[in-house]
């Protein structure tokens, strides 16, 4: 009888190990259990080992040439459901087919499939199938049970079975190279459906930096100037001709890894030159890095004080710490004193942040603080400098604000992004179109 495998994706495929162990041990042992299927040929049990022996031994089951598709499925589940080594997420995802697997048992033979022979059907607590129904109708069955009364259930992420950065990549990388999603769930031991979502995840991502370029390829062509307010190249560099005491204000936002920490020295020391007496340097900075940061800046200017950026949107966990961050430090740090004039202009030190737009960077920070800063702590005609512009947020609120402005970045596409999106803001500020 030639045999057919309509069920074989009930299951969750084996991980490749997995499948290579069980390849070895029939190479040396042959096939100990039989493949099992229906009268009619549908294969319940054995589907890997047919796959890598087709004449592996087989066993009919008896009186099953009339079971229905559900039947079967629930068979699949039961002689799996047990021996398979699955993660938590995995048998969550299992548990779900056989929920939708009971509810279509159900709705074919209500007298016959009662909850108890449900139960002993997927060999699971009956209070567990009790459950199910309860749920459902509290979620509004009308008493028939077809696969659409099972309430939708976003899927909890899974504590245990966590993706690192590395695998999530390598998830994204796997599927669009063609591997079956399945088979990169089994592999990396996670739900189809964390599969699902990392592959979005990474798609969205792709898309981003897809649309980036292609914004940086248009301005860069359409700016004939491309070094209008955004030098290309290490700050140390380009602003190195800026005169003595020219900048009002510095506005800026380091990389935030613990390799950057020296820029941060080295920023303070261009500042002490560049800025005028008084005047102002503001820095993004890590939580974690301001007991290192701030004795390398003072060495070159004074502490003032550190202001409070509030998030407006969804708070990012920071694992390692154990901490939900609500706000991000902007260290203010002067030039000699600030002037007594300066002073009178009182200025809040807590700024709630216009929240994550991210179109045009990957840490593009939001304008409204930068435009509460700028018009604080400077007037219109002076000079705002950024040495890590970015995307260019600073110095396009500058402009915004009639400041003059002038940045520095050392990645190429982003020099031209960023004077994009500063001299739509300029074309604007001077009452053209952008
Ligand atoms: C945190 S991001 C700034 C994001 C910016 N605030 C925005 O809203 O788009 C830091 C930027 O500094 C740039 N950078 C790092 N080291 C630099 C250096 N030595 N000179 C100039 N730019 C540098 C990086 O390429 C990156 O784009």
């Amino acid at each position: 009888m030639k045999l057919t495998t309509p069920y074989a994706d009930v299951l969750l495929p084996l991980s490749a190990e997995e499948f290579a162990a069980l390849r070895d041990s029939i190479k040396a042992e042959g096939v100990r259990d039989p493949v099992l299927h229906t009268e009619d040929g549908r294969v319940l049990d054995g589907h890997h080992r047919l796959k890598i022996k087709p004449d592996a031994p087989r066993h009919v089951i008896p009186n099953s040439a009339s079971w229905s598709d559900a039947e079967c499925q629930a068979y699949v589940i039961r002689s799996n459901w047990q021996r398979r080594n699955l993660s938590p997420s995995q048998k969550a995802e299992l548990r779900e087919k056989m929920k939708r697997i009971a509810f279509a048992l159900r709705e074919q033979d209500k007298k016959r499939f009662t909850q108890p022979v449900l139960a002993r059907t997927f060999g699971i607590s009956r209070e567990a199938v009790s459950k199910w129904f309860v749920r459902s109708a509290k979620a509004g069955s009308n008493g028939t049970y077809t696969n659409n009364t099972l309430p939708v259930r976003s899927e909890k992420p899974d504590a245990r079975v966590k993706l690192s950065p590395q695998q999530k990549a390598a998830v994204a990388e796997q599927v669009a190279s063609g591997r079956s999603r399945a088979a990169v769930a089994a592999d990396f031991q996670v739900g189809r459906r964390t599969v699902d979502n990392v592959v979005k995840a990474a798609e969205k991502k792709a898309a981003v930096e897809a649309e980036r370029a292609r914004k940086a390829a248009e301005a860069k062509a359409a700016i004939e100037d491309e070094d209008r307010f955004v030098l290309h190249g290490d700050f140390r560099e380009t602003l190195a001709h800026l005169a003595d005491g020219s900048v009002s204000l510095i506005f800026t936002d380091p990389p935030y890894d613990r390799d950057s920490i020296p820029l941060y020295g080295d920023l303070a020391a261009l500042a002490k030159r560049l800025l005028v007496d008084g005047g102002s340097l503001l820095c993004y900075v890590g939580h974690y890095a301001i007991p290192e940061v701030l004795p390398i800046m003072t060495g070159h200017l004074e502490y003032l004080w550190c202001c409070a950026v509030v998030h407006t949107g969804e708070r990012a966990r920071m694992n390692y710490f154990g901490i939900r961050v609500g706000w991000k430090p902007l260290l203010w740090l002067t030039k000699g004193s600030r002037n007594e004039a300066d002073r009178q202009r009182f200025i809040d030190d807590v700024v709630i942040s216009g929240g994550r737009d991210k179109e045009d960077h990957d840490w593009q920070q939001s304008e409204v603080e930068a435009v509460h800063f700028i018009e604080g702590l400077t007037r219109p005609g002076e000079l705002v400098v950024d040495p890590f512009a970015g995307s260019g947020t600073t110095l396009a609120a500058a402009v915004r604000l009639k400041r003059q402005a002038l940045g520095s970045e050392k990645n190429d596409s982003q020099v031209a992004l960023a004077n994009r999106k500063v001299t739509d803001a300029y074309r604007i500020a001077l009452g053209g179109d952008a």
